[in-house]
């Protein structure tokens, strides 16, 4: 079966030299996401899962794009065609669609849809672009998240990370499914990761009788904690303080993504936390909540007695 349908295949392309029955045109031409899924049925459920899908329908995108009033918010949240390095241009169709699949994969320069692999792909033409395994395509819309990987000189990529591979079909469709062989899927979901007690180092110090300082540092990821070119997410450090077992007080900063604010790569953060109750244990809590979610989101806690407390310089 196999064998004949590559048979007929290879005939018929050859034959009819640059005519290609298989070509659909419609490809070639930006579709809804949905039209990949027709053979993308895999990534196109992925993608739909994502924020790249929601960036147009988002509510809060909505809100402070003044209902897409504000033009210039808009290009990243529904581009035409990314670039490495640039804000994209804006689209003026399908916008519901977000960052489709269309304006990250086909470039009207070779009018065809790039990506990492060299492919034979009847429906549409294919061509290997090895920009896709790297961050720098990611850089036009992720432009300040970008320059903090730069700077951290990381050799893992954001795909890495946020579209980590499994082997797999990259495609579903009958007759195409049977000339394919497995390959590296990348989560087209985009998963945003959560932080955790091995990314961070959390030390934990007595300036004074009613002073605690905590000293955090990001260990692991390559860009800042929080990181973020327009949303606002934020990161939460709490103390609370506790005398036999009963809450008596509280202290809480606020971690921004802007430059020294954040927990920046590999450098150390020191918070003061104050309270003038008399206690005899703490827990520190390390919340993040991100700009699209209403809900904080818990990344560390721990109990600590204050005999267990180190003084500072020690
Ligand atoms: C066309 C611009 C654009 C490109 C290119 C792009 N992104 Fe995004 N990305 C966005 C926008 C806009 C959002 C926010 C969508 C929303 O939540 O409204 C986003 C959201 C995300 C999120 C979720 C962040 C959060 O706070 O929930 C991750 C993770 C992400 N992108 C990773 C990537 C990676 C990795 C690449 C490169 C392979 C990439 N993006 C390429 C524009 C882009
Ligand atoms: C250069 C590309 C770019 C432009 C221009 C842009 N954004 Fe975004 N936006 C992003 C990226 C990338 C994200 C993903 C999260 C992050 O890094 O902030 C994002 C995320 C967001 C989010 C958080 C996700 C969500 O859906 O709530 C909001 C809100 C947002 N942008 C609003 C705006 C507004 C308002 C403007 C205009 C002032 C704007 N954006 C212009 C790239 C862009
Ligand atoms: C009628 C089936 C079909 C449809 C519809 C289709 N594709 Fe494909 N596509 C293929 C085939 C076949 C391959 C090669 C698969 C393989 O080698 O495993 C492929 C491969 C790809 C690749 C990999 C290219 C590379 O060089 O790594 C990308 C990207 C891609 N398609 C994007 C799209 C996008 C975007 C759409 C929607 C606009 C789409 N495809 C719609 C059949 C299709
Ligand atoms: C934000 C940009 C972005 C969007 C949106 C996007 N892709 Fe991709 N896609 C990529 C990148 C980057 C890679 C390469 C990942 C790597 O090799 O590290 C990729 C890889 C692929 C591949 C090759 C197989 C693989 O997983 O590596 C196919 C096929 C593909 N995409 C199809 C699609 C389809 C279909 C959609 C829409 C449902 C889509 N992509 C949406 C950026 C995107
Ligand atoms: C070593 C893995 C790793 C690499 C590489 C990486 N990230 Fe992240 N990223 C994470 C983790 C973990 C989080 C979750 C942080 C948290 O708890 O909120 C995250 C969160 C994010 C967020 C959501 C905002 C936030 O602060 O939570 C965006 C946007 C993002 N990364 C974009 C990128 C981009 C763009 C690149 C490449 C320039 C990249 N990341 C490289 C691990 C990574």
């Amino acid at each position: 079966m196999r064998i004949i349908l590559i048979l007929i295949a290879t005939v018929m392309i050859t034959a009819c030299n640059n005519f290609n029955p298989f070509l659909e045109e419609d490809l070639l031409k930006r579709p809804k996401a949905k039209r990949c899924a027709d053979c993308h049925k895999k990534i196109y459920d992925q993608w739909k899962d994502s924020r790249h899908f929601h960036s147009w329908n988002s509510e809060t995108f909505k809100r402070s794009s003044q209902n897409y009033s504000k033009v210039k918010c808009l290009s990243c949240h529904a581009p035409y065609e990314i670039k490495v390095g640039e804000k994209p241009e804006l689209r003026n169709f399908h916008r519901e669609d977000g960052i489709n699949c269309a304006s990250c994969h086909f470039k009207d320069e070779t009018k065809s849809m790039h990506g990492p692999y060299k492919v034979f792909s009847p429906p549409h033409p294919s061509k290997q672009d090895l920009t896709y395994t790297k961050s720098e395509i990611c850089s036009g819309c992720h432009q300040e998240t970008y320059k903090e990987w730069k700077k951290t000189g990381s050799e893992n990529s954001c795909q890495s990370c946020h579209m980590p591979s499994k082997k797999d079909k990259i495609i579903q469709k009958f007759p195409f499914d049977l000339f394919h062989s497995k390959k590296d899927l990348h989560n087209h979901s985009f998963p945003v990761l959560k932080a955790s007690e091995k990314d961070l180092e959390i030390k934990i110090s007595k300036e004074d009788e009613s002073t605690i300082l905590v000293t955090i540092t990001n260990k692991t990821v390559p860009h800042n904690l929080p990181t973020a070119d327009q949303g606002k997410p934020k990161f939460y450090v709490t103390v609370e303080f506790y005398k036999d077992d009963n809450k008596i007080d509280e202290d809480s900063q606020l971690i921004l993504h802007k430059g020294d604010e954040a927990f920046v790569y590999q450098k150390p953060k020191t918070l003061e936390f104050t309270t003038f109750e008399e206690y005899n244990s703490i827990s520190i809590k390390i919340e993040r909540k991100l700009s699209w979610k209403k809900k904080r989101e818990l990344i560390f806690f721990k109990k600590v007695r204050r005999d267990e407390i180190r003084d500072s310089g020690l």
